[in-house]
């Protein structure tokens, strides 16, 4: 990762002066080749015209990157977790920058679904651009509770369903770091929808294929993989942890290893396709997700740094499909494994 959050503001700089630039810097050879390359594929039954997405949390509810981003350009766009009721989150300081990326302890903050529903939404739709919503509860019944809204409103292709939430009436234990209450959440949401399903599992598990297996049984359509793996911070002046919540989930280059070992270990074990994501930042950080099995990709923390890595990243891919003669992406998926 290029150093430094607060880089933010000169990226962008950039960005804007970057952004007329695209296709000249294709040539003209090139970009009617491109233009031949099929990089469309489909994911639990959403049709997206290229494999990359957005990690939720990092790209707010799409608005906040259109200065940057043609949001038309993206396969999906996949907002912020949404809860029941609106949350404030946890207190303040809630990030922190490691050496190779950064934690966060956001605690889920959104206006809630009907918020979402009235002031997001609308804006949303208007794109065309598949759009993924990323749901959360502290109970199996709010998360069924949010998919049944999301289902009656329209314009939604699917739901992510974040299963790293603490379940109130297990004393705060993560649905996702156990198969029998993370099926038991899938199950519900489910049964509570027409949409498809996406499944977002946790790292924190010894076992990430039983996992995997736990919520394609209980109906999920597609798995997205991976969320942040937990960690913190010590601040050796004031000898205190320095995220308010003590913990937090660690995302950003660092974590792409253990995230790509992940999707080539389920894609090996469970036929559902699969949105790879950790620490994707270039074009070749996501090819080494696709040829490990993952269909889609989503840039997560990358955002923060470079506001235009989403673009990048598509363009990048379809270069590479160019120059390697690879006329559709669907062939790279598994190749590591399957040729
Ligand atoms: C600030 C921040 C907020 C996040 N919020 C959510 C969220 O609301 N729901 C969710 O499922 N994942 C959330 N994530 C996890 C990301 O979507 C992604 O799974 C993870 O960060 C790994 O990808 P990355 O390394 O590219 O960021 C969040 C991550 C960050 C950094």
């Amino acid at each position: 990762m290029r150093p430094g959050l607060n880089n933010l503001v000169e990226y962008t700089k950039a960005a804007r002066f970057e952004k007329a630039g695209d296709k000249e810097r294709l040539g003209a050879q090139s970009i009617s080749e491109a233009e031949r390359v099929n990089l469309a594929v489909t994911i639990g039954g959403i049709r997206m015209a290229n494999p990359v997405t957005t990690g939720s949390g990092t790209f707010g509810f799409g608005p906040e990157y259109a200065p940057y981003v043609d949001l038309k350009r993206l396969g999906a766009i996949t907002v912020k977790g949404t809860t029941l009721e609106p949350r404030l989150g946890n207190p303040v300081p809630r990030i922190v920058e490691t050496p190779a990326g950064m934690l966060n302890a956001i605690g889920l903050q959104n206006p809630g679904v009907e918020a979402f529903v009235q002031d997001h939404l609308p804006y949303l739709r208007e794109i065309g651009t598949p759009v993924i919503v990323n749901i959360a509860g502290n109970t199996v019944e709010e998360y069924a509770a949010v998919a049944g809204r999301l289902s009656e409103v329209g314009g939604v292709a699917g739901l992510e369903v974040n299963i790293s939430c603490p379940n109130v009436k297990q004393g705060g234990i993560q649905f996702g770091t156990d198969p029998v209450m993370a099926a038991e959440v899938i199950g519900a949401v489910r049964a509570s929808t027409q949409l498809p399903v996406i499944a977002k599992l946790s790292p924190n598990v010894t076992d990430i294929v039983a996992m995997a297996e736990g919520v394609a049984q209980a109906g999920a359509d597609a798995l997205s993989l991976i969320n942040t793996l937990l960690g913190m911070a010590i601040d050796v002046q004031t000898r205190k942890p320095v995220l308010a919540n003590i913990m937090g989930g660690l995302s950003g280059p660092a974590i792409k290893p253990v995230a790509v070992r992940m999707v080539w270990q389920v894609a090996q074990a469970v036929d559902l396709p699969i949105i790879g994501m950790g620490g994707i930042a270039t074009p070749e950080d996501a090819l080494e997700f696709i040829l490990a099995g993952a269909t889609g990709v989503a840039v997560g923390t990358a955002n923060f740094v470079n506001p235009r890595a989403t673009v990048e990243v598509i363009e990048g891919i379809t270069t590479y499909c160019v120059k390697n003669g690879i006329k559709d992406i669907n062939h790279l998926i598994g190749w590591a494994w399957k040729r």
